[in-house]
């Protein structure tokens, strides 16, 4: 990983957040950010990520960028947290000891921390990897079901807010919210993915599937019944919706113009390569639902999870996107304007009235 002093000065001389907290843990040589961008309706809460970054300035990009999509998920979806986000910057992929340890020296600095950053899983961690957190980090540690004692997996929470975002964009684009008969082409076959392509079969849907991890893409299909794309093609297939459930920034000035989908809703965090790409697939009369609302179903079921709510009533919750997101479309409508400007509107008024 490049180390270039100069990027990560500019980095964090530009930013508008609360502060980023920063420890280079010596044993394993990762580089550990925990972004805190917003604390305006709660304590800075999100997810804690794991991966190998090319260089610190981008690493400490993508915690701070994150962090500042938690602070709009928790905005959109009116939930008394505020928005950070965590990246551990692994050198190289990190197993048994190596990786307990680490986990537990970072859960000692979220413990430091005192309160004042909440975490989960994310990209690259997982449910077992936030038990050994919370060895150290204790209540810091969401997403824990007060009945079993068990740590959550946020995926299957986040995939059916992603169906609720999809069938609120059908009813927008087709005029209806039923997904029979349609093509959905969901990219990455993950904790989200997975759970998600479930649930559009079972909607009668037409499955593509793609993964850098092809044998995984083949074995879903195989199991659920649908085509695999090749990640290459993935871009230019033709589709009614294109589900971005990966890694983020796949929506840009080069790649808009390929597109060739109707509607663009996913789980992937930060998809857009800029804000002015929402207004790119505007105009290209593709609907995009943002991101930070398609995908707050893992943040929504994780913080009514905490409050000991039950599985129906989350369930209901999650289904409720789907009317955030009509409302959110149907304003984007009526000012002939991307869904981007609309969801970011409901953002400064949530963040308006609950300043404190
Ligand atoms: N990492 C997921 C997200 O970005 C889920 C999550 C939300 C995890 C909030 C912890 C806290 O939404």
């Amino acid at each position: 990983m490049t180390i270039d002093s100069a990027d990560l000065a500019s980095v964090l001389a530009g930013w508008k957040g609360r502060g980023t907290v920063i420890r280079h843990d010596e044993p394993t040589d990762t580089w550990i950010f925990v972004a805190l961008h917003d604390d305006t309706l709660g304590p800075p809460t999100g997810g804690t990520r794991m991966k190998t970054y090319a260089s610190l300035g981008a690493a400490l990009r993508d915690a701070q960028r994150l962090a500042a999509g938690m602070t709009a998920k928790w905005a959109a979806i009116d939930l008394p947290f505020g928005g950070g986000k965590a990246v551990l910057a692994i050198p190289h992929p990190l197993t048994g000891e190596e990786r307990r340890g680490l986990l537990l020296r970072y859960g000692r600095l979220v413990r430091a921390l005192g309160g004042g950053f909440n975490t989960g899983p994310d990209l690259g961690t997982s449910a077992a990897d936030m038990k050994v957190i919370a060895e150290e980090a204790g209540p810091a540690v969401r997403g824990i079901d007060p009945r079993t004692g068990e740590l959550t997996n946020p995926g299957p929470y986040t995939a059916k807010g992603v169906f609720a975002a999809i069938r609120a964009a059908a009813a927008q684009a087709f005029g209806s919210p039923e997904l029979a008969g349609r093509s959905v082409l969901v990219e990455g076959v993950g904790a989200v993915g997975e759970p998600l392509a479930a649930h559009l079969v079972a909607a009668g849907v037409r499955l593509l599937l793609a993964d850098l991890d092809s044998a995984a893409a083949h074995r879903l299909a195989d199991s659920l019944g649908g085509e695999v794309v090749p990640t290459e093609e993935v871009g230019k297939t033709r589709c009614d919706v294109y589900a971005p459930c990966a890694v983020g920034a796949t929506l840009h000035d080069g790649s808009i113009e390929k597109l060739a989908c109707r509607i663009v809703a996913g789980s992937a965090n930060n998809q857009l390569g800029e804000p002015a790409d929402a207004e790119r697939l505007h105009r290209r009369g593709i609907l995009y639902a943002p991101d930070f609302v398609a995908n707050a179903g893992g943040a929504l079921g994780f913080a009514l999870l905490g409050e000991g709510a039950e599985p129906e009533t989350i369930d209901a919750r999650l289904a409720g996107l789907e009317s955030t997101l009509r409302e959110i479309f149907e304003e984007a409508a009526e000012r002939d304007e991307s869904p981007l400007a609309a969801a970011n509107r409901r953002v400064e008024r949530v963040l308006a009235r609950g300043s404190r």
